[in-house]
């Protein structure tokens, strides 16, 4: 089973999404097993960015995560990271296919409501970044029986 990251952006919090999405997750058979609400330190979401450190659209992005509340979350099943970047939908909204978070729900690459983990290696260190060992709860759901073979 793979873990990965999942934020809903501060646009996704603002619009009245996040029961939308978490629902998406957990209809999929996906588990939540970490969340909060909080608003990202400046610190913490230049850390998370900084593969996109020198792009030119850097600042903007940091400003506006840190810019009001968002939800993290890490999720856990099988293929994790694959699925949840399938359910969010291509980056760009525009080109994100209906079905998806982005394709149903944003217009603007900068208001693209959520952010999940691209790899099993930024899932890793994503999930370090914004959780501590101890808020990641292990655990079974009796509904594993029928999502998995
Ligand atoms: P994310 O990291 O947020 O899940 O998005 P992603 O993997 O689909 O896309 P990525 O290339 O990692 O870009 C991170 C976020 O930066 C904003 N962006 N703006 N103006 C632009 O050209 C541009 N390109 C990327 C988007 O909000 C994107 O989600
Ligand atoms: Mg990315």
């Amino acid at each position: 089973m793979e873990q990965t990251y999942v934020m809903v952006k501060p646009d996704g919090v603002q619009r009245g999404l996040v029961g939308e999405i978490i629902s998406r997750i957990e209809r999929r058979g996906l588990k939540i097993i970490a969340l909060r609400i909080n608003v990202i330190k400046e610190a913490t979401a230049k850390e998370h960015y900084i593969e996109h450190e020198t792009k030119s659209f850097f600042t903007s992005l940091v400003k506006f995560i840190v810019s009001s509340p968002s939800i993290s979350m890490v999720v856990t099943g099988k293929d994790a990271i694959r699925v949840m970047r399938t359910i969010a939908g291509a980056t760009n909204p525009v080109d994100a296919t209906p079905g998806t978070i982005r394709g149903d729900f944003a217009l603007d690459i900068g208001r693209n409501v959520v952010h999940a983990s691209d790899s099993t290696d930024a899932a890793a260190r994503e999930i370090a970044i914004h959780f501590k060992d101890s808020e990641i709860w292990k655990y079974s759901k009796i509904d594993e029986v029928c999502i998995y073979e």
